[in-house]
């Protein structure tokens, strides 16, 4: 009884507050990420990465700093916010995982089985990839994003990437776009932003890889998108895939323009 009184009454309490003392959840989380942010690790993760960049390794005992992401042999400078691109060497767009792969098993001539055996982190210790992710990410700092839009794969890659966004399919028959594809959709305190508006995409595509601090571990935008799929319930992509990159194409062509910011803090 006492029970059934109190709620109640809270009830009414929450009904009587004015409208402008009630919390503005949009503000909130602004002022939370921003407080966030300003304790990130990602730059001790960024020198980790600079080393393992530099660090020799594979049969061939190279390191990577001949891998060439698109702006030549080594280039690490501004080379993130020019991907996803198009490489001849391998006749397919890439994005900067699937071009890190390529070079371990090229350059590197490590096994797939060797580059690909630890591509997600811990907590404890993030993986070879996330590292040289967020390294090679903060070189674009201030770049403006410009993925390939030129070549015609690239314009393939972005066709596919949009319509895989819309694509309904699997046990819950949701795509891309049920949850991100309209205006104040929100799971639990965090509003879901309209990635097929350039308005919506531009600050996410500037800010991956991303230090995620609910569970303390730096992520790339494979993984976001690996982690999407499973949440949709369809089957798991594979890493690299020609799916996965039409994806990342799609966003970050959409998006493009904004000056990187990353690698991000997110909740
Ligand atoms: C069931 C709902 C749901 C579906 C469907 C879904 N996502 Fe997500 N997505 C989320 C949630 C929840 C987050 C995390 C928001 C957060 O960080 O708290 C998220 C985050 C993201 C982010 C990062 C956003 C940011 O702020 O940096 C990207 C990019 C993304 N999703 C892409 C996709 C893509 C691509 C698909 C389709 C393959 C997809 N999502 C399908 C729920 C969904």
């Amino acid at each position: 009884m006492l029970k059934t009184l109190m709620g109640g009454a809270a009830l009414a309490l929450a009904a009587a507050l004015p409208l402008h003392a009630q919390v503005d959840i949009r503000k909130e989380t602004q002022r939370w990420q921003q407080m966030i942010a300003e304790g990130s690790p990602a730059e001790l993760f960024e020198i980790e990465g600079e080393a393992l960049w530099k660090k020799k390794q594979g049969p061939k005992n190279v390191s990577l700093e001949g891998c060439d992401l698109g702006q030549g042999p080594g280039v690490v400078k501004a080379a993130y916010a020019q991907l996803p691109k198009y490489f001849a060497d391998a006749d397919r767009v890439m994005d900067l995982e699937t071009r890190l792969l390529h070079c371990m098993t090229t350059l590197q001539s490590r096994s797939p089985q060797d580059a690909t055996q630890r591509l997600y982190g811990n907590a404890d210790r993030p993986s070879e990839m996330e590292l040289l992710s967020v390294y090679i990410a903060g070189q674009s700092r201030g770049v403006p994003m410009a993925p390939g839009t030129r070549h015609v794969k690239e314009r393939e890659a972005f066709e596919l990437g949009q319509k895989l966004f819309f694509h309904r399919a699997g046990a819950w028959d949701f795509s891309c776009s049920s949850c991100h594809g309209e205006a104040d959709k929100r799971i639990r305190m965090q509003y879901l932003p309209v990635m097929s508006q350039p308005e919506g995409v531009r600050k996410i595509v500037a800010t991956w890889p991303s230090y995620l601090v609910r569970n303390a571990q730096v992520k790339t935008m494979q993984w976001r998108i690996w982690d999407c799929y499973r949440q949709m319930r369809w089957p798991e992509p594979v890493f690299g895939s020609e799916a996965t990159v039409a994806i990342t194409q799609y966003l970050t062509v959409t998006g493009q323009g904004e000056p990187y910011a990353g690698p991000g803090t997110k909740r």
